[in-house]
């Protein structure tokens, strides 16, 4: 499955960063994107709240508190939008995004990616990896046009951007970034498919490594309270 996936990547130039017009990605491993949906509102929230005030700035483009974060949160809809997670071993959401579709029907083509990812994560693939995802997505939901709103200094993030292709016009301190993508195809909808699928896979085999851990160390306790009593 992770062969075929990894041979999927390379081979198909519709399922990157190339979606948008760009050069495809150079991204070689695979990092197990999945959807989020309502039962991980409290990770999202967690991960948000851990964002120092810079990083808060950077996202949501003011040093948003924590109660404008948890309204952020609260509000999340996730029949409308699509978010997607990285988590790692111990199954810590460490890095998120939202594709947010257009709520007015005169631009139900457009969408807007926003991201995160944590301090300890950066420089490792995640942010762009989830771009590429989001992108693929929204093709797949028919959206022609990816915008991205972030500050000019965000470098990271526009850099992000530009790779893909996206037109950046910077206005002072503010840029707004847009990617137009290509329609929807064959290749498109099984690379999703197969990105799906693998997200679920290694997030279950992650949540069954914890479980298995948790009952080895029930276990272990268990031993040393019956050799404390012999
Ligand atoms: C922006 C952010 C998501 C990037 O995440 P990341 O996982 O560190 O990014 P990646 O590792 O995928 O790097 C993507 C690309 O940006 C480049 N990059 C990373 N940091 C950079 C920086 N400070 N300046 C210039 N380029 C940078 C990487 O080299 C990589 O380029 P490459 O693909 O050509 O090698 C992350 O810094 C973040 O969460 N920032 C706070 C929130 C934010 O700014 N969100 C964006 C606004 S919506």
């Amino acid at each position: 499955m992770v062969n075929f996936f990894h041979w999927f990547r390379s081979a198909s130039p519709g399922t990157g960063a190339a979606a948008g017009g760009g050069r495809p990605s150079a991204v070689a491993a695979v990092v197990p994107i999945r959807s989020l949906g309502t039962a991980h509102r409290a990770r999202i929230l967690e991960h948000l709240l851990a964002l120092d005030d810079r990083d808060r700035y950077l996202r949501f483009g003011y040093v948003a508190t924590d109660e404008q974060v948890q309204r952020y949160v609260d509000r999340l809809n996730f029949e409308r939008d699509e978010l997607f997670g990285v988590f790692n071993r111990k199954l810590h959401l460490i890095a998120m995004a939202h594709l947010a579709f257009s709520v007015d029907p005169e631009f139900n083509s457009c969408a807007e990616f926003g991201v995160s990812v944590s301090k300890a994560a950066r420089g490792r693939g995640f942010g762009g990896r989830l771009f590429e995802r989001a992108v693929l997505h929204a093709r797949n939901e028919g959206v022609l046009m990816l915008f991205i709103h972030a500050l000019s200094e965000n470098t990271a993030m526009l850099h992000i951007a530009a790779k893909a292709g996206a037109l950046i016009e910077r206005d002072g301190s503010e840029s707004e970034a847009h990617l137009r993508l290509l329609p929807a195809d064959f290749d498109s909808r099984v690379a999703e498919l197969v990105d799906h699928h693998v997200a679920l896979t290694d997030y279950h085999l992650k949540a069954q490594a914890r479980q298995f851990w948790g009952l080895l160390s029930r276990l272990q306790d268990r031993r040393q309270t019956t050799s404390g009593e012999v």
